[in-house]
This record gives structure tokens, C-alpha cells and sequence, in this order.
């Protein structure tokens, strides 16, 4: 078996659910700001559950969905910004926690293209038949990395994991991609600096954990960016839009969404969308719409659509992936 293809989907997002008002009530911002700039209506934000929490329901449900021992698992891969810990990775807690003895474990850092950057990881290791199978999970927890009384911040991002389990097949569920990043613009968004502290620092140093950002840059170099990375994997794959059922775009912002359709004169029927209920769940929004997708009877698996993601941010990193379901 030369191919893989994606076998089942899950995804988590904490029970306590933040609506645009109640942010209003500790920072100045209202609702009509944040829909119109953003679409965003609601978030979920975690009480206390921390991103390898949220992780591991994922792996849970996607080996009970599956019908899979943990035993079985070969690889675990969670694209994560906002980990536990600096190690053990959030893929090794996973691991841990469910009992995935014989699974290689590791996290990838790609921002808000993590969960494209991870898949396209996974794909490598059983296409080489490295693997028979991997669990691949976007995970990620941003309210714990925002500066609570900055209104361009805090209003934009959710907490949530997504994932899917993907097998060698003889079917080719994995058709091609096209990744990039531009490490030159990358402190246009930038989160979690360590300070060096040590006995022989020149200079105190505190650090920053928050997340900052040039929105105008991160909205410019998107719309620039990411209708070209859609348009060539087509061309890679030979395919026009007709053969597209969806694409699944990273859920960063409603406006931008609609910019990259405008630019590709696309309807924005062909884009699916929820960062109304989300918010920016970074590199968990794409395997939590694709999840939630398959959940509504929206796409199923082992229809044989063809679904394209797309994610792009921090890096800066941006990068699309065709599959079959
Ligand atoms: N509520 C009310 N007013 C606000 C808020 C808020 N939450 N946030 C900012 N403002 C104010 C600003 O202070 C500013 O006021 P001023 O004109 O008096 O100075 C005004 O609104 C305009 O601010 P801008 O930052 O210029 O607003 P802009 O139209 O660029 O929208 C936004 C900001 C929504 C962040 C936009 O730039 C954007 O979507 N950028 C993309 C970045 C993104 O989505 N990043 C997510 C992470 S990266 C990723 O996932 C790709």
C-alpha cells in the first residue's frame, strides 16, 4: 500500500463558552466591532484543561471511533504553539496518557499551518512505509498566551484540539501539496519570547509570553499569499475548482476568508466556515472543521470528495494539502 488516506476525525473544544459581550465587560470592545472585523460571535475558552487535555479526548475518541488498540498506533504528531510544557511535547503526554506503547511522538510548531505542516509529516513516514498509521492532532490554547486587557488581541482566538487518524491505503486519500514559509516577516506575529536569564546575561531581560501581532501585515500577506498557494496545487494536481468539494481554510478571520474567495473569484459557498463559534483556534481550526463537517453530514468519509486545506500564519508559514475522503 504506496498511499494513505484520512479514516476518522475528532475533535474537543473546552464546555465554557466566551460570547463577544461578556469580553466587552473587561475590555473595550463591543460586539459589533468584532463581527464586522472578524465574524466572530463566540469562543470556547478552557477553565483550567491544559492543550494536552484537549489532545488526549481527541486521541480517545478517535481510537474508540476507529476500533483501534492503542498498541496499534505507529506515530503521534500534535501541531501545537501553546504546549503544556517545553517537554514532554503535547504528543508525548498523549501517548502517555493513552496507552500508545509501540507510537513515536513527537510536536510540531507551524503556527496556525501546523495541523497542514503535521499532515503532510505523517503522510511522509507511511508513504515511506516508515508507518502504517498516525494519529494527527491541531491543538491548541491561545487564551492562556493573551494579554487579557488588549482588545486587538484577545478577541480573536479560542482554545480547541482537532485531529484525524491516517492509514496506509490503497486508495490515494493524499493527493499533493505545497508548503512554504517566510521566516523574514515572521515577527509580524510573534508569542511566547523566553528571556535569557542566566549568571552571565549582559542585559535583564523579562520576556513576553503574549501574543502580538500586526494585523494589517498578517491580513496583507495572507490575501497576497494564499489565493497563489491554492491556485498551484491545483495546477500541481490538475484539477480545476469544479473538482473541489470544499476548501477548508484556516478559520483566522471571516473578512479574510471572503478576500481569498474575492481574489479567486470564488463563491464563498465553496469555503467552509465556523470561526463564528470559535474564534482562531490556530492550528486546531482546520481538523475542527473538517471533524465537525464529517459530524453534520456536510463531507463522510470514503466519499471520495476532494477537500482541500488551507492554512497560513505565524512563521510566517502558509501551506495547502489535497486530499480524497
Ligand atoms: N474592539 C474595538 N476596537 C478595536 C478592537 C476591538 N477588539 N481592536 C482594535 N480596535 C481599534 C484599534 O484600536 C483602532 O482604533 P484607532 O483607529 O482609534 O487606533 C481601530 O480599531 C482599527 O484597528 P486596526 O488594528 O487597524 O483594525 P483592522 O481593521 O486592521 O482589524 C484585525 C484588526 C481584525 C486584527 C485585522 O487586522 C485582521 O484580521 N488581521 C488579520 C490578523 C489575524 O486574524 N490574526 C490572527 C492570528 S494570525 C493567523 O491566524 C493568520
Amino acid at each position: 500500500m504506496n498511499n494513505c488516506k484520512i479514516t476518522c476525525v475528532s475533535h474537543y473544544v473546552p464546555e465554557k463558552i466566551v460570547h463577544n459581550d461578556e469580553l466587552a465587560e473587561f475590555v473595550d470592545t463591543n460586539n459589533e466591532w468584532i463581527m464586522s472585523r472578524t465574524g466572530i460571535e463566540r469562543r470556547h475558552i478552557s477553565q483550567g484543561e491544559n492543550t494536552s487535555h484537549m489532545a488526549v479526548k481527541v486521541c480517545k475518541e478517535i481510537i474508540a471511533k476507529r476500533g483501534i488498540a492503542p498498541e496499534d498506533i505507529d506515530l503521534i504528531i500534535v501541531a501545537t504553539i501553546t504546549p503544556d510544557y517545553m517537554t514532554p511535547s503535547v504528543a508525548c503526554l498523549c501517548q502517555g496518557e493513552i496507552g500508545a506503547v509501540n507510537a513515536a511522538a513527537f510536536d510540531i510548531n507551524a503556527a496556525c499551518s501546523g495541523f497542514v505542516y503535521a499532515l503532510s509529516t505523517a503522510e511522509k513516514f507511511i508513504k515511506s512505509k516508515v508507518y502504517k498509521n498516525a494519529i494527527v492532532i491541531g491543538a491548541d490554547l491561545l487564551s492562556k498566551m493573551l494579554d487579557w486587557t488588549d482588545r486587538s488581541t484577545c478577541v480573536l482566538f479560542g482554545d480547541g484540539a482537532g485531529g484525524v487518524f491516517l492509514e496506509a491505503s490503497e486508495d490515494k486519500g493524499y493527493i499533493c501539496e505545497d508548503l512554504h514559509a517566510n521566516g523574514v516577516k515572521g515577527l509580524a506575529l510573534k508569542a511566547g519570547r523566553f528571556p535569557v536569564v542566566n549568571p552571565f546575561a549582559k542585559e535583564p531581560d523579562e520576556g513576553n509570553r503574549f501574543v502580538e501581532m500586526s494585523g494589517r501585515e498578517i491580513l496583507d500577506f495572507t490575501v497576497k499569499e494564499v489565493p497563489k498557494c491554492i491556485n498551484r496545487i491545483l495546477d500541481k494536481a490538475g484539477f480545476s475548482f469544479d473538482d473541489i468539494k470544499y476548501i477548508i481554510p484556516h478559520q483566522a478571520n471571516l473578512k479574510m476568508v471572503q478576500a481569498i474567495a474575492k481574489k479567486l473569484n470564488l463563491d464563498m459557498s465553496k469555503f467552509y466556515t465556523n470561526i463564528q463559534n470559535y474564534g482562531n483556534t490556530t492550528a486546531a481550526s482546520i481538523p475542527i472543521a473538517l471533524s465537525e463537517m464529517v459530524e453534520k453530514g456536510i463531507v463522510s468519509l470514503g466519499s471520495k470528495d476532494k477537500i482541500l486545506f488551507v492554512g497560513f500564519g505565524g512563521g510566517l508559514t502558509w501551506g495547502s494539502i489535497l486530499i480524497e475522503i
